[in-house]
């Protein structure tokens, strides 16, 4: 009904041509737009001409917008000669591999890329030239409510390229869990933003979210807890029996959605620290103490029962949960998480003495080092499709990387700037998510409707916005950058309506950072560009902080 509403508002509008003055509202913004007079009409048959492709991928892009677009709007497309065609997907080898053109005249529409990606991209730009959100956000019609005549384009020429390769975004759901319709929607805006890495934060000491065939009591155990809400000072736990797990299965539909919308999955198992409900599931040979009782923990904060790294039962769960996510996720990388892990355990077991020793050092973060070795080890022993890069966390940097060789990526978080020149010194590539301000949990206002969440309301949408990323890095390190990412850790946020109102549009303001040239960002642009978002989020049906857009 809300939809049926908005929609009758939004075609009384553009039953007027639009003028051609009419602002355009893209987020992240494109590298060159250039606005001309007049505008694309849709009828409602359109002719597409689609260039070859090996596996027919450039059609099938075509064929999933389309499919969306058909729903929303009532235009229908056929095939048609290039030469006669309204719609032109053409391919262009010479351009970078997610780089697009975009040219709409009042007859035409031509876009150019590379690769499917590009033409993807372009398809998102083009959803937002559009007199209406509804297509963006994937809005299905019933027939009667289908205006062909009424959907528009501006006359303009775009021609764009991202920033940076890494365009990310990391949700926890080892504290809470939400689900995999909330994963899709988020991927479904990520995708919108033109973001490509969903960074899944599987573990936690607090839960194992992802079934593991070979280690069913991850999942039996691990994935459940005795306190919804996570103590923390004076806020104890509840006693509600809580949890949840992706199956397998699960994984998959996930992974195949987001392929879908060229995101590709970056799954964290977060060993050895963090590892709390892991041990309690197998202490038996994964703790520094099998002997005594072991829970998922209740508790926010940073626990010492890590993995007992010098157990070859440990090392072998590792390298067996690496196969299993392989298997899983066919993409590139592969995270081991790294961050705040405690070694006084390792301190007083005779295996870890025994091992650093061995190993030749004092440093007993050395020892987490090694455990990462043997696991690049037997990665590389893997045949070529099973190859994955490795990414960890910027503590890593604390111990002798020279083991772990410059063939891995560093997350930096803490002290990030810094951490991300060390890693890049190193030979390493390395991938910016500042804690301040793009821990985008953190709360953004002071305002009494904001949610319970860590921080002091500093992390505003101007702050994340005016993060530069790459700010002095000497010309000889820059390659080494890939790029940047928003991370959501989840202690406070029990449900999937507080992550969105605290992570949009916040997100959108990381896009941005990721995609468009530093020189053309300016928050005062951003924030009247980000005035047509809220429609959107409506739509697709995610939350959002209201307090940005002057209401509450
Ligand atoms: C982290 O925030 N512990 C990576």
């Amino acid at each position: 009904m809300k939809i049926r509403l908005f929609l009758t508002a939004v075609f009384c509008l553009c039953t007027k041509i639009l003028p051609a003055s009419e602002p355009i509202s893209l987020i992240p913004l494109p590298t060159s737009v250039q606005q001309g007079e007049g505008t694309f009409r849709f009828s409602k048959k359109v002719k597409v001409a689609v260039d070859a492709y090996p596996g027919d991928s450039i059609l099938q892009v075509f064929s999933r917008f389309a499919d969306g677009f058909t729903a929303t709007t009532g235009v229908k497309f056929s095939n048609g000669k290039a030469t006669k065609a309204q719609i032109r997907l053409k391919h262009n080898a010479s351009m970078a591999p997610e780089a697009y053109s975009l040219k709409v005249t009042t007859e035409h529409v031509v876009i150019e890329a590379a690769r499917p990606a590009g033409f993807f991209y372009a398809l998102q730009t083009l959803k937002q030239l559009l007199p209406s959100r509804a297509a963006m956000a994937g809005v299905r019609l019933s027939a009667a409510d289908r205006r062909p005549e009424a959907w528009t384009l501006p006359v303009v020429t775009i021609d764009d390229a991202p920033r940076f390769a890494w365009r990310g975004f990391m949700l926890d759901e080892g504290r809470h869990f939400y689900g995999k319709e909330e994963v899709k929607k988020i991927i479904d805006v990520m995708a919108a933003y033109k973001m490509n890495r969903f960074h899944w934060h599987l573990t936690e000491d607090q839960g194992w979210r992802l079934e593991i065939k070979k280690y069913p009591k991850l999942t039996e155990v691990g994935a459940w807890r005795d306190s919804k809400v996570l103590g923390w000072g004076d806020t104890k736990p509840d006693g509600e029996r809580y949890g949840g797990f992706y199956t397998q299965a699960d994984a998959r539909e996930v992974v195949e959605y987001a392929r879908e919308r060229f995101v590709e999955i970056v799954p964290e198992v977060d060993i050895p620290g963090h590892s709390q409900a892991a041990v309690a599931s197998y202490p038996e040979f994964l703790s520094c103490d099998p002997e005594i009782q072991h829970e998922v923990w209740l508790w926010q904060g940073v626990s010492t029962d890590v993995i007992n790294v010098s157990n070859p039962r440990a090392v072998q769960f590792a390298k067996d949960v690496i196969d299993e996510l392989t298997d899983i996720f066919p993409f590139p990388y592969i995270h081991l998480g790294g961050d705040e892990c405690p070694t006084d355990k390792w301190k007083g077991n005779a295996a870890c003495n025994e091992e650093l020793k061995q190993i030749g050092s004092t440093n007993f973060r050395d020892l987490q080092i090694n455990f990462y070795h043997q696991l690049r080890q037997h990665i590389a022993r893997k045949p070529a499709e099973q190859q994955r890069s490795l990414i960890f966390w910027n503590e890593v940097l604390h111990g002798n990387t020279e083991a772990l060789g410059q063939d891995i990526t560093i997350m930096a978080w803490v002290g990030a700037d810094a951490a991300a020149k060390d890693a890049a010194a190193r030979g390493m590539k390395t991938i910016l998510s500042p804690q301040i301000p793009y821990y985008i949990n953190r709360r953004q206002s002071t305002l009494p409707t904001e949610p319970r969440s860590q921080g002091h309301g500093t992390e505003t949408v101007e702050a994340v916005y005016n993060y530069v990323p790459m700010k002095d890095v000497d010309a000889n390190l820059r390659e080494k950058y890939m790029g940047v990412q928003a991370n959501f850790w989840t202690e406070w946020v029990e449900d999937a309506k507080t992550v969105q109102y605290l992570m949009f549009p916040r997100l959108a303001a990381v896009a941005e950072a990721g995609w468009t040239p530093q020189e053309l960002r300016s928050y005062p642009d951003f924030l009247k560009r980000l005035q047509a978002e809220p429609a959107y989020y409506d739509l697709r049906g995610v939350d959002f902080a209201k307090h940005v857009f002057g209401t509450r």
